[in-house]
């Protein structure tokens, strides 16, 4: 299988790279050598790759910072992924794109099935929304896949930061009101390229029978506060904590400039029915992030 994976020093990228490896020959690129905002850059090095596979990890990930660059936002989430999808059409390839639960703006109260409608709140959301319906409309094989609350150790997350605050406050306000599907980026990674090697003998075809929209996440949902308990219960190296108490706290405390859906929990149920393919519990993936 010829790969080409852009965004690989991303959190999912990072993990991608090295479980798409044992699929065949990976051709991993990213900023500046293809800069997501330069349409004739990707149009060039999709060409010169010449992949049956393209997995577009990138994305303009700041959510609040998004409010004041929504034409650099648009142009990475929803104008690149749009590129990428005519070039995988026009070289008869397949396209796996991840999106996010913020298309959703929270008030369904039950997890999210992919035929409920979108109502992004923020520029990022509404930008990321943009990106799947542009890859929809292209047509060809393609998978996009809705992750929720993605992250890793290697690069600034939630993990991180409540790891680093505990090392540092003595009381954590925590969300109780925020809730979502964590997933650690190596199982988002392990399922994709378990995903593609269901497929491998003859993986564009069968992909393209598959095309859709998935939501890729963990049968099971939690909130920032209880995710927080579990990141300092589960912390290895606990004895370098000096927090003692971890409180409830309500999202109007802590304003942004970009608004989020209160309740972005996703059901997965469709990728089970349709690839078999079960993702974690999200504290079982989360005991295995902080053993690595
Ligand atoms: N993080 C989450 O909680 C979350 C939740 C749901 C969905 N998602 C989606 O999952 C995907 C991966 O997210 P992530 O958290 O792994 O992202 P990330 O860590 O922010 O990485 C984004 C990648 O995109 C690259 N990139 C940014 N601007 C670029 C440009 N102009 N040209 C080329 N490359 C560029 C970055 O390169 P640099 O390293 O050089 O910046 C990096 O490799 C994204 O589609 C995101 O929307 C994320």
């Amino acid at each position: 299988m010829r790969i080409l994976l852009l965004g690989y020093t991303g959190q999912l990228g990072w993990e991608l790279e090295r479980t798409l490896v044992c699929l065949g020959e990976v051709t991993a690129l990213d900023y500046p050598t293809v800069d997501l905002r330069d349409e004739a850059g990707i149009r060039k090095a999709v060409r010169s790759a010449a992949p049956q596979i393209i997995v577009n990890a990138t994305g303009y990930t700041a959510v609040d910072k998004a409010e004041s660059e929504p034409d650099v936002a648009a142009a990475i989430n929803a104008r690149a992924p749009a590129i990428l999808a005519e070039e995988a059409h026009a070289l008869g390839a397949a396209l796996i794109h991840y999106s996010t639960d913020y298309v959703f703006d929270g008030s369904k109260g039950s997890p999210y099935v992919e035929t409920d409608t979108p109502h992004p709140l923020g520029v990022y959301a509404q930008t990321k929304l943009e990106g799947e319906q542009a890859v929809q409309k292209t047509g060809g094989a393609f998978l996009i896949l809705r992750l929720s609350w993605l992250y890793s150790l290697r690069r600034d997350s939630f993990v991180t930061k409540v790891l680093g605050w505990s090392r540092q406050q003595p009381v954590l306000h925590m969300v109780t009101d925020q809730v979502g599907n964590p997933i650690w980026a190596r199982t988002a990674a392990e399922a994709t390229a378990q995903l593609l090697a269901m497929g491998s003998i003859n993986i564009v075809p069968w992909l393209a029978e598959r095309s859709g929209l998935y939501h890729f996440t963990g049968p099971d949902h939690t909130s920032r506060y209880e995710w927080a308990k579990a990141i300092i219960r589960l912390d290895p190296r606990r004895p370098e904590q000096v927090t003692e108490q971890v409180l409830p706290a309500l999202t109007s405390e802590f304003p942004t400039p970009a608004r989020r859906p209160l309740y972005s929990a996703l059901d997965s149920r469709r990728l089970v029915d349709t690839f078999g393919l079960r993702l974690p519990p999200w504290e079982i993936s989360l005991r295995l992030a902080m053993e690595v």
